[in-house]
């Protein structure tokens, strides 16, 4: 009797206790520490079996794995892939907090959307909610730490300032405008292209398949600009007017939902010149859709983007995403559609109801 009714409120108290988890869940409006990210990436796996894998891919300069979530329907055949990479800078902390809302977002949708789950099983989401794993720790250390950039390797021989910034270490006219090689600078690009663990662990993760990915998104703040290839000023991609229309269509629908306006540009149009940087070295290994995300806000709190900005940064940051990569799917998988709405045009035209002649 008495085993029984204890039993009875065992179950009673964790069904509380359950349903009190499952309304909480986990706080996607505020900032996480890397501790609680890691935990949260292995929540994420457990909780969607054969959707969700992390994939350890790297170690930083400190020695910590680099991780990114691997998210995708398996069809048994041969997929497309999209990049996302979030928190290369330290202090950037709305980054990481979007790339996590990312993850959530497309996990929800695809259960009820034919469209995301179509993606979902064209292709795999590549996600790293945190690139600089060793930064974002420091960032978070204390107040006198918490606008730190780079990743903690020491300087060369010599200098005594600590780390490389990352999105100048990449082999992408490495070394030649918009960076400093006094390892004090904020943009110290380092001894040598990739010369930085951080770097290095993405090239050889995207080089092993570059054919596969479909589109390269790196997220930072703040400024509110999409930047397209290329940061040198002297080139100019090859798809510039591509990667500048489907820009534009992404700034349109980031400002459909809550009004903000998004510039978009190459770096040295919009922002600065640069070299280095893994959006430009993405583009240069031939992936088309190359952007570099430069979220909320406009200068008013910079890195320090208050709690209460994390929704709405990440619902407009997410259908201008969006817009990126089903533009991508599109061209990629619905061939069919045009060619059906091409059939069709034909046959229109050869029955002559659409009035053709204006229309040429
Ligand atoms: C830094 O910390 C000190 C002591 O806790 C606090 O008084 C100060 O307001 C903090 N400064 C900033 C910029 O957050
Ligand atoms: C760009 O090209 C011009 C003309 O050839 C040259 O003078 C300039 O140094 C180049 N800029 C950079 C950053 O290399
Ligand atoms: C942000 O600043 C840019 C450049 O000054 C401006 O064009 C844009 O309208 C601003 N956006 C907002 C939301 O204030
Ligand atoms: C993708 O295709 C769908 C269906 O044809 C269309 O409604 C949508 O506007 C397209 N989106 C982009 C970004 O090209
Ligand atoms: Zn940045």
């Amino acid at each position: 009797m008495l085993s029984s009714v204890g039993l009875s409120l065992v179950l009673l108290l964790s069904a509380v206790g359950a349903a009190i988890v499952q309304r909480v869940g986990y706080d996607y409006y505020r900032y996480h520490p890397m501790p609680e990210i890691t935990n949260w990436m292995t929540q994420m796996e457990k909780e969607n079996p054969g959707v969700v894998s992390i994939v350890n891919y790297g170690k930083t300069y400190e020695g910590r794995a680099i991780s990114l979530l691997k998210i995708g329907l398996n069809t048994g055949g041969k997929k497309k892939a999209i990049w996302m990479d979030c928190g290369i800078h330290a202090r950037e902390w709305i980054a990481p907090a979007f790339c996590q809302y990312f993850v959530s977002q497309i996990l929800q949708t695809y259960k009820k959307d034919p469209q995301m789950e179509k993606m979902m099983k064209d292709m795999d989401f590549y996600v790293t909610p945190v690139l600089n794993v060793d930064g974002y720790i420091y960032s978070w250390k204390d107040n006198t730490t918490r606008l730190w950039r780079k990743n903690m390797s020491p300087g060369p021989p010599g200098c005594s300032c600590y780390g490389t910034d990352l999105n100048r270490n990449f082999d992408a006219n490495w070394g030649t405008i918009g960076v400093s090689f006094n390892c004090c600078s904020l943009i110290y690009c380092g001894s040598k292209a990739e010369s930085e663990p951080e770097a290095q662990a993405v090239a050889d993760f995207l080089g092993s398949r570059k054919d596969d990915f479909l589109c390269f998104l790196t997220i930072h703040s703040y400024g509110q600009l999409l930047l397209v290839p290329y940061g040198h000023p002297n080139f100019t991609a090859s798809n510039y007017d591509e990667l500048m229309e489907v820009g534009l269509g992404a700034a349109e629908a980031i400002k459909k939902i809550h009004g903000m306006h998004y510039t978009v540009g190459t770096s040295p149009d919009v922002l600065y010149p640069n070299s280095g940087s893994s959006r430009d070295w993405a583009r240069m290994q031939g992936i088309p859709l190359s952007y570099t995300f430069e979220l909320r806000d406009n200068g008013t709190f910079g890195f320090k983007l208050p709690e209460d900005q994390i929704k709405p940064a990440c619902e407009e940051a997410y259908s201008g995403a969006l817009h990126i990569i089903t533009y991508a799917h599109n061209k990629t998988f619905n061939g069919a559609v045009v060619t059906a709405a091409a059939t069709l045009w034909t046959v229109l035209l050869a029955v002559g109801v659409t009035g053709a002649n204006q229309l040429q």
